[in-house]
């Protein structure tokens, strides 16, 4: 029975949340394996709009069980805060259809705290541009071993002394940025007043998932950001703090690398990027600026204008390598249409020696040059189109270079937000 694995093969925003909702229907369990509320997913449904941060995009249908994995970093008040906005547009949220990881680290309002003050107090060049959520500090903890867990909350005890320990750190930290100290009774106050709202849904989800493995139901793996953000294989260190790529939504979740079948890459038709750091292709001009006015690329969760810049076909290359992506997910190829010539990075020039990835060396990304190949493009509108047949033809030459170039199939073609304007190509479900 097939396990499939989304993922975003460049900088996020590659339009993950359109297809695990197509995908959820074939799913009976979707489950977060990394990230954050940094994530946001947008979902048209029936000309309904639904904006998921940290609920996993199956939760808006119905009979599916959502799982949030101990990959994942979870802000208790934002998620008690979606879960009662997605209700009022009538979905139903229950521990039934909602399960949490015991073990999953809680992010704190210090974490946002100490994120924004860190971004604020950064000089030119060493900002992160992060969401300000406190994604960082929250892993930080969870590797410094003095993260509160779901499972804390269901003990006084054992919450206070938790807390005192992850002040221990934080205190002298705030102090050296400036930062009152925290106040911890309030915070433990504070603690204890969404335990109660947050531990009806937690769960040994490992021990689930397995049981639902074993008795045949089949699990889609949801993915946030994109690899190219991801803590060892991105822009470092203009990453988030997560492993992204797919080998993480096993240990995200607490099961084996055999329990993935398929990895779908979702792969934007050309490139987008948020927050700062390098990206070879990125455009200033007018083609930039059109990309980005019909892409509507300004970001979910901060409100930001998107970089924009043409596909880096070199780029996704190399992350459905570090994925291990047997297919991909083509979106918003109708941002192209009326281009009188398209471009695609190919490689890279750096010091007269061609390049076919980027390298790590920070110095050596920034002075890549990208080489392009250029085709023409179409001045037919490919938005909402269902069947092949309604492509022109340079756009299905386009899809099939872009397949060339990053050595690995398009299994689905999205035309549209709606979830059925989808090319079908291979079904990743398919046994
Ligand atoms: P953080 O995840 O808030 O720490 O931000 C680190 C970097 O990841 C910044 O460049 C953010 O703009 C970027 N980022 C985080 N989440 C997303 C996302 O869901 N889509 C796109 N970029 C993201």
């Amino acid at each position: 029975m097939a396990n499939v694995v989304v993922v975003g093969a460049q900088w996020g925003d590659e339009g993950k949340g359109k297809i695990v909702d197509w995908l959820s229907e074939r799913a009976d369990v979707i489950a977060r394996f990394q990230g954050g509320h940094n994530a946001g997913h947008t979902l048209v449904i029936d000309g309904e709009t639904y904006k998921l941060n940290a609920l996993p995009s199956g939760v808006v249908r119905g009979g599916k069980l959502s799982v949030i994995g101990n990959g994942v970093v979870l802000d208790p008040w934002h998620l008690v805060n979606e879960i009662a906005s997605i209700r009022e547009q009538g979905v139903d949220i229950s521990p039934e259809t909602l399960m949490i990881a015991e073990n999953t680290p809680l992010i704190l309002p210090i974490h946002g705290e100490l994120d924004r003050a860190r971004e604020e107090a950064a000089s030119k060049g060493t900002k992160i541009g992060t969401t300000g959520r406190g994604i960082g500090p929250a892993y930080e903890d969870k590797v410094g071993r003095r993260s509160i867990r779901v499972a804390d909350l269901s003990d006084d005890a054992t919450l206070e002394a938790r807390v005192d320990r992850a002040l221990q750190h934080h205190d002298p930290l705030r102090r050296g940025l400036g930062i009152d100290p925290v106040d911890r009774d309030a915070l433990i106050a504070k603690l204890k007043e969404i335990a109660p709202q947050i531990l009806p849904y937690a769960a040994p989800v490992w021990k689930v998932l397995s049981e639902k493995r074993k008795s045949g139901q089949r699990i889609l793996f949801e993915g946030a950001q994109g690899a190219l953000l991801d803590i060892d294989f991105g822009t470092y260190p203009f990453v988030t703090s997560s492993n992204v790529i797919a080998g993480q939504a096993a240990t995200g979740v607490g099961m084996g690398p055999g329990s993935v079948d398929y990895v779908l890459g979702i792969v934007k038709a050309y490139t987008t990027r948020v927050g700062e750091g390098p990206f070879p292709t990125e455009l200033d001009d007018d083609d930039g600026l059109r990309l980005g006015t019909r892409g509507h690329e300004f970001g979910t969760v901060t409100g930001r204008k998107r970089r924009c810049g043409w596909f880096d076909a070199a780029l996704v290359r190399q992350t459905c390598a570090t994925s291990g992506v047997n297919g991909i997910s083509l979106t918003k190829l109708d941002v192209l249409d009326g281009f009188e010539t398209l471009k695609i990075c190919v490689g890279y020039e750096l010091d007269g020696k061609r390049l076919d990835y980027l390298p790590t060396a920070a110095d050596q990304q920034a002075r890549c040059v990208p080489v392009y190949e250029e085709m023409p493009g179409w001045s037919e509108s490919t938005e909402g189109a269902r069947s092949w047949a309604e492509l022109p033809a340079n756009a299905i030459k386009y899809v099939r270079r872009v397949e060339e170039l990053i050595d690995c199939p398009v299994a689905l073609l999205s035309t549209s937000p709606e979830r059925d304007d989808t090319i079908l190509v291979t079904d990743p479900f398919a046994d």
